[in-house]
């Protein structure tokens, strides 16, 4: 196998290795992962998170295994449960399906399946990257000069293999003098955006504000954030979208100011089988999370991981193949052959 290396997963062409996110920031730990039992473990915890880097990091992991020598029945089973680690972004199931296709493809010679699923791997990193960019570049028109935009939870490097989605368009943006100031949603219950955002934008010397998610309504209200820039887990054909929960609320706080609202995210997180927002599956967490260190054991709490946009909130949906506005996503632009791969 290739060397890989982003941010948050290496890979030295042996062994798989995860930045830690759950340490972050205050610690930057890399662990082995030395089988897929063990990524979907860190993939359920969070330890390596974010929909594009889940679907890639299963599939480093499946590819890892076959180098190992697992055999077709095991590697289908690692697959199968790597698949389901966890339901709501669709990236995972989107790399897990290319991975299986080689492994139901027929083919009678184990190394021959081992080659073509290590280099698919391969493929839907450097593929992931690409796509960052790419949507980078379709994006950056929005901006308008020195603008001030807001963001909820992680889509950055440690949320895909490359510069990321979100913030991958607005560190773009900052670079090329069109942002000035990211304010940063702690995004609770687990913080990503406090943890993990503002690790990266120090990283990146962007300058940038953290707040409660609570803190955005005012932000929006008083005119000091020009737009809101987050990610997706899953985009519905009909342009309805699942991310980190407390998206749809911002998205009608937006709509109530006037304050355009994308969604960034790459072809892989587009599920044109899910027809709409309804349809998608999301994930309930552990009420653990939501007591934290606070709340009195044992207090009921309620804690969906993510929540459904609907299309008409979005002004415009930024991807890789184009951005399309609510009025495109709800005439069904993304089920378009033109938008299709050829
Ligand atoms: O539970 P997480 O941390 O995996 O949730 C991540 C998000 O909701 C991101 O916004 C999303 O994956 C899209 S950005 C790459």
């Amino acid at each position: 196998m290739k060397t890989a290396d982003s941010l948050a997963l290496r890979h030295d062409g042996r062994r798989l290795r995860i930045l830690d996110q759950t340490l972050l920031p205050h610690r930057e730990e890399w662990l082995e992962v030395p089988d897929p039992d063990a990524m979907v473990l860190h993939i359920r915890r969070l330890a390596v998170r974010g929909a594009p880097l889940i679907g890639v990091a299963a599939a480093l992991s499946l590819a890892t295994f076959a180098q190992d020598g697992a055999g077709p029945a095991e590697l289908r089973l690692a697959a199968a449960h790597l698949r389901r680690a966890r339901p709501t972004a669709v990236n995972l199931m989107w790399a897990m399906d290319r991975m299986g296709a080689i492994l139901d493809g027929g083919r009678c010679k184990d190394d021959v399946v081992m080659a073509e699923l290590i280099a698919e791997a391969e493929a839907i990193f450097v593929e992931d990257v690409a796509l960052c960019e790419a949507m980078a570049r379709q994006g950056l028109g929005l901006f308008g000069e020195g603008e001030a935009v807001l963001t909820h939870c992680n889509s950055g490097g440690l949320a895909t293999a490359g510069i990321g989605t979100a913030l991958g368009l607005i560190r773009r943006g900052f670079e090329a003098g069109r942002v000035t100031h990211v304010f940063v949603d702690e995004t609770r219950p687990l913080l990503q955006g406090a943890r993990l955002t503002a690790w990266e934008l120090a990283r990146l010397g962007i300058p940038h504000t953290l707040l409660t998610d609570s803190m955005a309504a005012i932000l929006l209200r008083e005119g000091r954030v020009q737009r809101v820039l987050l990610g997706a887990d899953r985009v519905a054909a009909n342009g309805d979208f699942a991310n980190k929960v407390g998206t749809y609320g911002l998205a009608v706080q937006c709509r109530h100011h006037g304050v355009p609202f994308h969604p960034v995210a790459p072809w892989s997180t587009v599920d044109l089988a899910c027809p709409g927002g309804d349809a998608i599956p999301i994930e309930q967490r552990d009420p653990a999370e939501v007591r934290g260190t606070w709340a009195a054991a044992g207090t009921p709490a309620f804690n969906p991981s993510f929540d459904v946009t609907p299309a008409h909130l979005v002004t415009s949906l930024v991807t890789d193949r184009g951005v399309f506005t609510a009025a495109e996503l709800a005439s069904g632009i993304l089920s378009r052959p033109r938008l299709r791969p050829t």
